[in-house]
């Protein structure tokens, strides 16, 4: 019985967790996800363009605007559309970059030149808690 209670509750509090702010990637962990971008991405201090854009202060930032960076005109629409990347879009964005920006301009046509998806959604978001961590205009994580 003592058992079944305490089940109970623990799903309780699961419930409330999901139902709570979605930022609760762990940024730690997240770290060791971003290994799986490096091939393409770099980020910290002194850090340039590469395959893809520098990630320094992604989150907050317009899609699409690092300087002397050359993107698919998918990704420049999106920016000029109105995407600003925040924790919660660059989760789903990893998930499927190449729908994301489907279904973010409404184009069937979008196209982008990121081929990586992540599949765990923890993943996703704990690499995008890192990156806010290395964001001077990410938000705390609130609700
Ligand atoms: C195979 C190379 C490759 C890998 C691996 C990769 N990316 Fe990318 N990424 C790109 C390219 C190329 C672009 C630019 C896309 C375009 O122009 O269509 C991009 C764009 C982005 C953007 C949008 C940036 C902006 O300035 O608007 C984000 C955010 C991003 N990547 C995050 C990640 C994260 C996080 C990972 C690891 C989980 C990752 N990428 C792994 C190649 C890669």
């Amino acid at each position: 019985m003592g058992l079944a209670k305490t089940g109970i509750m623990a799903l309780a509090g699961l419930f409330l967790m999901a139902t709570t702010a979605f930022a609760d990637g762990d940024a730690a962990k997240g770290e060791g996800v971003f290994k799986k971008c490096k091939a393409c991405h770099k980020i910290g201090e002194g850090a340039k363009n590469a395959t893809g854009p520098l990630l320094n202060n992604v989150i907050g930032r317009v899609a699409g605007t690092v300087d002397g960076y050359s993107y698919k005109p998918s990704m420049v629409a999106a920016g000029a559309a109105g995407l600003i990347w925040t924790e919660e879009l660059v989760a789903d964005y990893l998930e499927d970059p190449k729908a994301f920006l489907r279904a973010f301009l409404n184009d069937p046509a979008a196209s982008t030149k990121m081929t990586l998806k992540l599949k765990k959604e923890d993943d996703r978001e704990d690499v995008a808690a890192y990156l806010a961590t290395l964001s001077a205009a990410a938000t705390p994580a609130s609700d």
